[in-house]
């Protein structure tokens, strides 16, 4: 057979382009050093850990690399073609990692679990796109090329928040999510699971909570809304997912909740991947739903929003809520929400006000406060740690909670929060909700943004946790447009919270983008394409 020295070129660059140049990674690790040669993945190939406190991550790698291979690899404890290395002393807050590849194996080494689950995450970008598919993939050579990498990140919050209260997002669904996290190291899971329009998490001394508070009647805005948008752009991503409606008492009414063994069995997932889940149960406002469902908890008993703080029985309601909440979720950070209280309710109610007169309380953001210091004091009880938006400093806040600075026209938050020595969590409006509309701009926007403030001393700047990207869904119905209004933008606000700044580079993130796409379209996912004039 003959070749033209045209084409023999265009065979050998795409060979030495295969062997060379396949390191993408997002975020971009710390240090990377490429060596000559590939690491073949092939069936019969096994996957070791040395301690019983990793077997578990073993178990999801080999997921990850069966999934669309359709290969058998084994998992045991000792060495493997991969191995898995928990170095001693570990320190559970290093998320280091090293990640060896030679022709003739795999090792990753890390001094605790995440930085094990942070070094698997690199691994599989090593691989072609398609291991990320979820289907067996025929005719793949799976190499990942030779490489040394050292890693660490610089902040340890990593965080993406999913909003399943305005549209439900099935188990499946959110364990699909927290898998595209782990590929991309996110390790907080905030999972805001109550709101004004739904619960959804069962709550057994409650059960009206979600026998009724689970499911509506389509919602004139959110939802018709929503539909009618649906039908004028003709986008059935918009469109209400009829798999979550059902016709209750004769009625057709929209919605899910989560049971109990679910919400285990998502924490589970979410904590084999490395990623801790941070529930939010909105209080006093953003309720309701759970005045309607329980009135005596509302002012008045009329049914309507915010919680009444001046009744025992709400505190016994709370406690109760969030002792069942404390079984499920084993991780120390629990989330009061706390933002957009109508404080003014609590003006017109004999019992708030007979309270806040007892308590010594100046105004409704003192009241507020002073619920939000007792909720917390419950919570350490628990061994909890309290968070909430940054509406909690209102009225004073205790100097131990954490604030989540999301007001982006409350541009000094973070330099206030960590000025009286309260940690925070950055996610402003301005950069880091991902339900706002993009343009052709947004990735760069935000790539480029210094989203974490740069006037805040090194003592400040401690108390930066990281950084988090916030996904309400309003107008969000499926999991189609859930992953067009989040994929790329995560990738870039990953590298932001992981990569030091003097090495992000738009240039260099948007190269490697590329190659992520991919990746993105291998796994099924709905990403904005990069020019695009849908909104
Ligand atoms: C919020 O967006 N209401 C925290
Ligand atoms: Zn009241």
């Amino acid at each position: 057979m003959k070749y033209s020295f045209n084409i023999l070129l265009v065979l050998l660059l795409s060979v030495s382009s295969r062997v060379g140049a396949a390191v993408n990674i997002v975020p971009q690790p710390t240090h990377v050093d490429e060596n000559i040669g590939v690491f073949t993945l092939k069936s019969g190939q096994s996957i070791g850990y040395n301690s019983a406190q990793i077997a578990s991550a073993a178990t999801y790698l080999r997921t990850a690399l069966t999934r669309a291979t359709g290969f058998n690899i084994s998992t045991r404890q000792g060495k493997g073609t991969i191995s898995l290395e928990l170095l001693t002393p570990g320190d559970n807050r290093d998320e280091s990692y090293t990640l060896q590849v030679t022709p003739q194996g795999v090792t990753i080494s890390a001094f605790c679990y995440s930085g094990i689950v942070n070094g698997i995450a690199s691994l599989r970008q090593l691989f072609p796109p398609e291991l990320e598919s979820q289907t067996i993939q025929k005719g793949i050579t799976w190499t990942a090329p030779a490489v040394e990498i050292q890693d660490q990140p610089v902040y340890h919050w990593r965080g993406l928040m999913l909003d399943p209260v305005r549209h439900f997002y099935s188990v499946e669904e959110t364990k699909r999510f927290l898998d595209h996290m782990a590929l991309y190291k996110f390790n907080k899971f905030h999972w805001h699971l109550t709101d004004g329009q739904a619960w959804r998490i069962h709550i057994n001394k409650y059960p009206k909570l979600t026998s009724f508070g689970a499911w509506r009647k389509p919602l004139p805005d959110i939802d018709q809304q929503t539909e009618s948008r649906a039908k004028s752009e003709n986008n059935p991503t918009l469109l209400l997912p009829r798999k979550y409606f059902r016709t209750i008492d004769g009625e057709e009414k929209y919605g899910g909740f989560y049971t109990q063994q679910e919400v285990r069995e998502v924490v589970r997932y979410a904590a084999q991947r490395g990623i801790d889940v941070v529930p939010e149960i909105d209080m006093p406002g953003h309720n309701w739903i759970t005045t309607q469902c329980y009135p005596w908890l509302s002012c008045g008993g009329d049914g309507n929003d915010p919680l009444c703080l001046g009744k025992q029985s709400t505190f016994d309601f709370a406690e109760n809520v969030w002792s069942e909440v404390f079984r499920l979720f084993p991780y120390e950070y629990v989330h009061i929400g706390g933002d957009e209280v109508y404080r003014n309710r609590w003006q017109r109610c004999a019992d708030c006000q007979k309270r806040i007169k007892e308590e010594g309380l100046k105004d409704v953001n003192e009241y507020q406060a002073w619920f939000t210091k007792k909720m917390e004091q419950f919570f350490n009880k628990n061994g909890r740690k309290l968070m909430g938006w940054d509406e909690i400093l209102e009225g004073g806040v205790s100097q131990t909670a954490t604030v989540y600075w999301w007001r982006g026209d409350h541009p000094d938050v973070a330099q206030k929060s960590t000025a009286m020595g309260n940690e925070v969590v950055v996610c402003p409006t301005t950069y880091c909700y991902f339900d706002y509309g993009q343009d052709n701009q947004t990735l760069e926007r935000l790539y480029t943004a210094n989203i974490v403030p740069t006037d805040l001393t090194s003592e400040q700047h401690c108390l930066i946790k990281g950084i988090q990207a916030n996904i309400w869904c309003e107008w969000i119905p499926t999991e189609a447009r859930m992953q067009f209004m989040v994929f790329p933008r995560a990738l870039a606000l990953a590298e932001k919270a992981w990569t030091p700044t003097q090495q992000q580079s738009w240039s260099n993130f948007k190269q490697r983008l590329s190659d992520q796409l991919l990746r993105l379209s291998a796994a099924g996912i709905n990403y904005r394409p990069l020019e695009t004039d849908i909104k």
